[in-house]
């Protein structure tokens, strides 16, 4: 008893009768307003076929488990927008029918967005310029979304990143027709509707401009765009 209860994680406070068994503590997030992640991470190896509930009216055991290597690391529950605001009520144990270790989840600021997808680049007409524009899709539109635009520009030695956006489209600044840039989008649950503590992934990647530079005289980057960057892809793939 005693070395299985050092392998495991954080010491909290139990209920009577666990005296002395640690449990690990469980983490939950909200998986793009779908569904609910929640789980528990042991330190070192783990021996314990956790059993996890949810309090609601009584106590309901895990709907479905996460499950690495036969055991129990997480469970994932139902969505519904109500439960957003809510504490949810757990609790981790041994056995279905011991007590364990009781926790309370606040969800309001645990969300994660699945990252947007079919980002593009277009050009118009500015009023002196070209203008370029980025623009993306994201799985569930909503007021409560913002996004963040991150650019490299070829030469450079870092990405930039904008404050966040309202909005799916972005104008860059610093536009030149001649450069070529990398853009990411990622997209969080914005500060008016308890913003979320997590970013979703970076989106993949669209490409402004041809590579290599030389092509650039002989394709104007601006007729080309992305296309350019994908048959390079493909050309690279062929040969390798
Ligand atoms: C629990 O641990 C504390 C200190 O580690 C010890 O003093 C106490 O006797 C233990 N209680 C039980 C029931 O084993
Ligand atoms: C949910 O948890 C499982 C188990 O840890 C993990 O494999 C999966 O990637 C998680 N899902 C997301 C979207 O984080
Ligand atoms: C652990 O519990 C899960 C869920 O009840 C079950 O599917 C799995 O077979 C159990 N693993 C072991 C080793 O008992
Ligand atoms: C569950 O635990 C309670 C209290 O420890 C005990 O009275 C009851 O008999 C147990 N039920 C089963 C099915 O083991
Ligand atoms: C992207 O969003 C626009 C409207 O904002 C929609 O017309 C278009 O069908 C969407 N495209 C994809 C691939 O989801």
């Amino acid at each position: 008893m005693a070395g299985i209860a050092v392998s495991l994680l954080t010491a909290l406070m139990l209920n009577e009768g666990d005296a002395n068994i640690s449990y690990p503590s469980v983490n939950c997030l909200i998986i793009n307003l779908e569904y609910i992640n929640c789980t528990w991470i042991v330190q070192g190896i783990q021996e314990v076929n956790y059993t996890f509930h949810r309090l609601g009216d009584t106590y309901r055991e895990c709907p479905t488990y996460l499950l690495q290597n036969g055991l129990t690391v997480g469970c994932r529950l139902p969505y519904t927008a109500a439960l957003k605001f809510k504490t949810l009520h757990t609790r981790l144990s041994r056995g279905s029918n011991s007590s364990g270790l009781e926790q309370s989840i606040d969800l309001k600021h645990m969300v994660k967005l699945d990252s947007p997808h079919h980002l593009r680049l277009e050009i118009k007409e500015g009023a002196s310029n070209p203008e370029l524009w980025l623009r993306w899709n994201i799985s569930r539109p909503s007021t409560c979304v913002e996004s963040q635009v991150r650019y490299w520009k070829q030469g450079g030695d870092h990405w930039e990143e904008t404050l966040p956006i309202q909005g799916y489209s972005f104008i860059p600044p610093f536009f030149s027709p001649d450069d070529v840039y990398k853009f990411q989008v990622r997209i969080r649950v914005s500060e008016a509707c308890f913003q979320s503590k997590y970013w979703s992934d970076w989106s993949s990647p669209v490409v402004w401009g041809s590579k290599p530079r030389s092509n650039s005289a002989a394709f104007p980057p601006w007729r080309l765009g992305s296309a350019v960057y994908c048959l390079t892809l493909a050309a690279v793939a062929l040969i390798g």
